[in-house]
């Protein structure tokens, strides 16, 4: 049993953290650059494409209150993660903290869980992408296969120059005298994962270059589509009053709607703020990251909350909630100020800007796998440095081929309530990772530190814990079924060559 609790001693990760050389990480990133890397992972596929389904379905106009729920329970969990990452400045984002206070078997299942939140995530993101990119294909008048471009079995049809899903067909539209076809694999979201992959393994520098470059243009949509937007509802009151009446739609009596469908809102958008604990993975490549891990993930989290709380309430008011149920929700509120390039900006900077969130994801994706393989809990293979690269380039494609896959066959809905049950599970974990280090190491030096501790890891775990709760039992069943096939390799392999048992028991050798 001492041997699942042993932790990580910090005197180990300190010396990693300062360990410098041809095998290690580059330290070339600035706090603006991670601030970017935070706002690149964060704003995607959850504001272009899930806040439309989260109001149509469950909340209604308040989903902009779901936003506001979905960003205080991350506002808790970005303090924690601020504290840890300016004391364990180390690659592997909350498996380290893990390991460093509540032991091996947790580091374990945390890292195990990250697969959750960055592989699936950048799988879902692929999905959410590849609505985009066909659609703006679709605007050029250029159509792929249709039975290329959705999951086995989706049921497809022609409406208004595009292929859509049956099920996304505006209400009262009938399919009949419509084209149809079947997907049977999403070729464009197995694609777009290769070409990302290839862009991390060349360098970490490049990435984060061209990352930035693409923030710029994802910000400059979003903030058109408020300014657009925004103006539009001034010059025309009595449409938002209109859409926004009833703000809070009634109980269905099924949980959607009414403040339960807040709940259930929050817990779908919720995907739309996963991102910001990315740049704690990239702490190996800042060049002070006691300093500028706080200011970035702090930072991101803080733009994107009040980006997102815009974008919705702006949303709502351009276009009825009950319209929302659609693959480019953002794309079709622009529509309505008349301008006719809105649409295209829409399509131009979704694409361009959920590249980047799969950007991060992945890179979060190999950093954890790097740190676990250091530690002797995955194979020495996931951490080889590529010599001129200076990337963990076998353990990013060994992702990029795993996460490519996924997005081929899964549907977006099932993937990101994946993600954020993952993601909520680290969260929880970290929140209670930051109480026992102020227990166990009281004087410990920290950079940074979470205010009003425990009250606040308290309230991460909570606020998260509820939000998983929101979640539906299947979500629940994969996540359980993925954590115990983690288990298996955990007792099969990691715990027989973890370093940190072997530092532990010298004298048994293995
Ligand atoms: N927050 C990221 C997105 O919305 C994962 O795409």
């Amino acid at each position: 049993m001492s041997r699942l609790l042993r932790i990580k001693p910090m005197s180990m990760l300190t010396q990693e953290a300062s360990e410098t050389g041809e095998h290690t990480l580059k330290r070339s990133l600035g706090a603006l650059n991670l601030i970017t890397l935070g706002i690149g992972a964060i704003i995607g596929a959850g504001i272009f494409v899930l806040t439309g389904t989260a109001a149509a379905t469950a909340a209604g106009p308040a989903v902009s209150l779901s936003f506001v729920l979905a960003g205080i329970t991350c506002a808790f969990a970005g303090l924690c993660y601020a504290e840890f990452a300016s004391i364990i400045p180390i690659a592997g984002s909350a498996y380290t903290y893990g390991y460093a206070t509540l032991g091996e078997l947790v580091a374990w299942i945390i890292g195990w869980d990250l697969g959750l939140e960055y592989g699936f995530g950048a799988a879902t993101v692929a999905s959410g992408w590849s609505g985009y990119f066909n659609s703006l294909l679709a605007q050029m008048h250029i159509h792929i296969p249709p039975q290329l471009t959705a999951t086995p079995g989706t049921v497809l049809v022609f409406y208004q120059d595009q292929w859509m899903p049956l099920a996304s067909l505006p209400m009262g539209i009938s399919d009949a005298g419509l084209q149809h076809a079947t997907g049977l694999f999403n070729l464009v979201a197995i694609l777009v994962i290769v070409v990302i992959t290839t862009v991390l393994v060349i360098g970490i520098k490049e990435s984060a270059n061209l990352n930035t470059a693409i923030v710029i243009v994802k910000l400059t949509v979003v903030g058109i589509f408020i300014a657009l937007g925004g103006y539009f509802l001034l010059m025309h009151p009595s449409l938002a009053m209109h859409n926004w009446h009833p703000f809070i739609p009634p109980s269905d009596g099924h949980g959607h709607f009414g403040l339960n469908g807040i709940a259930l809102g929050a817990a779908s958008v919720f995907f739309a703020y996963i991102g910001f604990d990315a740049v704690s993975t990239a702490a190996q490549e800042a060049k002070n990251p006691q300093k500028d891990m706080p200011i970035g993930i702090l930072g991101s989290l803080a733009v994107c909350t009040v980006l997102y709380i815009l974008v919705s309430t702006i949303l709502t008011g351009l276009k009825n909630y009950k319209e929302l149920n659609v693959a480019a929700p953002v794309a079709l509120g622009i529509k309505v100020t008349g301008i006719g390039w809105g649409e295209l900006l829409v399509n131009i900077g979704a694409v361009f800007g959920l590249g980047t969130v799969m950007l991060v994801m992945l890179l979060g994706q190999s950093r954890v796998f790097f740190s676990m393989s250091k530690d002797g809990l995955l194979p020495k293979w996931a951490a080889d440095i590529h010599p001129r690269f200076r990337t963990p380039w076998i353990s990013t494609i060994a992702v990029g081929t795993i996460v490519a896959i996924m997005p081929g066959f899964l549907p977006i809905e099932q993937l990101s309530k994946l993600v954020n049950i993952g993601t909520l599970l680290a969260f929880t974990i970290v929140c209670a990772g930051v109480w026992v280090l102020r227990v166990r190491h009281p004087d410990m030096h920290r950079p940074f530190k979470t205010p009003l501790v425990p009250l606040v890891p308290i309230l991460g775990i909570l606020s998260a814990f509820y939000l998983m709760t929101r979640l539906p039992l299947i979500t629940w069943t994969v996540m359980i079924g993925w954590m115990i096939f983690g288990l298996l390799i955990y007792f099969g392999y990691s715990i027989r060559h973890s370093k940190v048992q072997k530092l532990a028991q010298p004298a048994k050798g293995n």
